[in-house]
Order: C-alpha cells, then structure tokens, then sequence
C-alpha cells in the first residue's frame, strides 16, 4: 500500500487542521498515512497530541511514497521547523516520489511567492 507522509509546522493550529483534514481524506480513500507536527524533539505533548524532531521526520519521510509539506507564515517566513526540514531534505534521495505543499496564510500570493522564491533552485 502506498504511504503518504503528511508533515507541519503551526503556530496557533490552523495548520495543523488542514494536516488533519488531509490525512482524513487520503485515509478514505485507503492510503496509509501519517500525520507529524514537526518540533524541536520527539515526545508526547501534555495534555495529547506528539511532536516530532526534525531528524526523526527526515526518517519518515524517506520510508514514505508520498510527502506533503504544511506550513503557515510569519513575518513572510515559514515555521522554523519546516525550514529546517526542507532544508536537511536536499540531502535526501526524493526520486519517485510524490511531493505537494500547503499552508495557512493571510495574504496567500505574497506569502506563496516568497515561499517560492525561498526554494526556487532548491529542487524543492
Ligand atoms: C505575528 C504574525 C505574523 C504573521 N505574518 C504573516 C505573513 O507574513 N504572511 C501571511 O500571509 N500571514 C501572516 N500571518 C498570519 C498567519 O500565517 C495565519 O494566521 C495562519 O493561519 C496561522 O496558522 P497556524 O495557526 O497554523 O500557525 C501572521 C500572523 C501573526 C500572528
């Protein structure tokens, strides 16, 4: 079965909704899917819910068939964590296998281009 890897980084949960929502979809229709919150450790959240480092998400992410990528925007900027891992992913083989990007934004063309510029001759 193919898997689908849907990792984010938020600041107030919108984006973590959309994680969600997504991980719902794909499930429906019978794809095996994790969804991971990226932080700065990997641990149990008090209250529920688990943070996953950074490192641990590269691992995931290079077992996976299909990998979507969440982010919301501050000050035009991505979550760190997602920076970080779109950073360390360049260093990953990610022939063959299906990419897609999402975020929660205020004014989404800026924030998209910027977020576009950012990658641009990254392979990303
Ligand atoms: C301090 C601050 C800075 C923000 N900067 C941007 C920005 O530069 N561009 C943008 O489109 N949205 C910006 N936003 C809006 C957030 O990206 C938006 O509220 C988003 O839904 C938050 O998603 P999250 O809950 O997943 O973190 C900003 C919000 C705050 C509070």
């Amino acid at each position: 079965m193919a898997k689908l890897v849907i990792l984010y980084g938020t600041g107030t949960g919108h984006t973590g909704e959309m994680a969600e929502l997504i991980g719902d979809g794909a499930m429906s229709e019978g794809i095996e899917t994790t969804v991971v919150l990226l932080g700065n450790v990997t641990e149990d959240v008090p209250g529920g819910g688990r943070i996953t480092s950074v490192d641990d998400a590269l691992t995931i992410m290079n077992s996976a068939d299909a990998v979507a990528i969440g982010s919301s925007t501050y000050n035009m900027k991505p979550v760190v964590f997602v920076q970080q891992l779109m950073d360390r992913a360049k260093s990953l083989d990610l022939s063959g296998k299906v990419g897609t990007a999402f975020g929660s934004y205020q004014s989404p063309p800026q924030s998209c281009r910027a977020h576009h510029r950012r990658h641009e001759g990254d392979g990303h």
